[in-house]
């Protein structure tokens, strides 16, 4: 049999991956963001265009090159992110959402520098458009996948989200510790799926994980001829 590495069982496929941080500004010298690395996304970016997927990458602020092959979409709000993913999800089988996109931005984004003064300073922040939850509230939409960073509670809030949501499957992601979740090599994860089914991941290489995604992902597709 081939491996997964090599199988290109995604062939005529066409899959959006969202990866990294987005960066909501404050000031012209300031932004409130969070730790991505992107690392988890590119993964399966990279490991999607192996395996023979047209992918389009929407990615904010990170520090990796983009993938071989790979449509490289360079977004840095969460509502850049949200315009590119809705420009592009009628071209799309399958969506990805790996990226951490911020859930409030500054209500007002100031023309000019914030200047210090004395005391406290107050920042009112709004919130963002859940760009997966849209994705899953639309008449016809792809597969849907998408991420659950969790501290406490993991099974059971990645679960609420994937109903919520309405998606397909869900990787829950326990973010306490430091060898998954963020800015490291390595990550563990629960994957929830739509029927009820959970599959345990132990610790692997983000790259492994990307391609037990992918075969889930191929398997929930229906992907039987290619
Ligand atoms: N997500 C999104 N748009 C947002 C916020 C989150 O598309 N504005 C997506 C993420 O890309 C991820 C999933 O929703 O795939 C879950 O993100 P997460 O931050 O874990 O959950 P939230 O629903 O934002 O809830 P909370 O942060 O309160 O746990
Ligand atoms: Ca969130």
């Amino acid at each position: 049999a081939l491996s997964a590495l090599t199988a290109r069982d995604l062939a005529g496929r066409t899959i959006m991956v969202t990866a990294g941080p987005t960066r909501e500004e404050i000031d012209p010298v300031r932004y409130i963001s969070n730790h991505s690395s992107g690392k988890m996304g590119y993964a399966i970016a990279r490991a999607a265009a192996r395996r023979g997927a047209r992918v389009i990458l929407v990615s904010g602020p990170v520090n990796i090159p983009a993938p071989p092959g790979v449509e490289l979409v360079a977004v840095s709000s969460a509502e850049e992110m949200r315009r590119a993913v809705m420009g592009r999800v009628g071209k799309c089988d399958a969506v990805i959402k790996a990226a951490a996109v911020a859930d409030y931005r500054p209500l007002e984004r100031t023309a000019s520098k914030v200047k210090k003064k004395a005391g406290e300073l107050t920042l009112h922040l709004t919130r963002n458009a859940d760009i997966l939850a849209e994705l899953g509230s639309l008449e016809k939409h792809p597969f849907l996948v998408g991420f659950a960073a969790e501290t406490d509670n993991l099974e059971a809030y990645a679960a609420g989200k994937l109903k919520e949501k309405n998606l397909d499957m869900i990787v829950a992601n326990d973010v306490s510790q430091s060898d998954a979740g963020f800015n490291v090599e390595t990550n563990r994860a629960l994957l929830l799926f739509r029927d009820g089914r959970r599959l345990e991941c132990p610790l692997m290489s983000k790259e492994e994980l990307a391609n037990v995604i992918l075969d889930q992902l191929c398997a929930g597709m229906g992907n039987g001829a290619l």
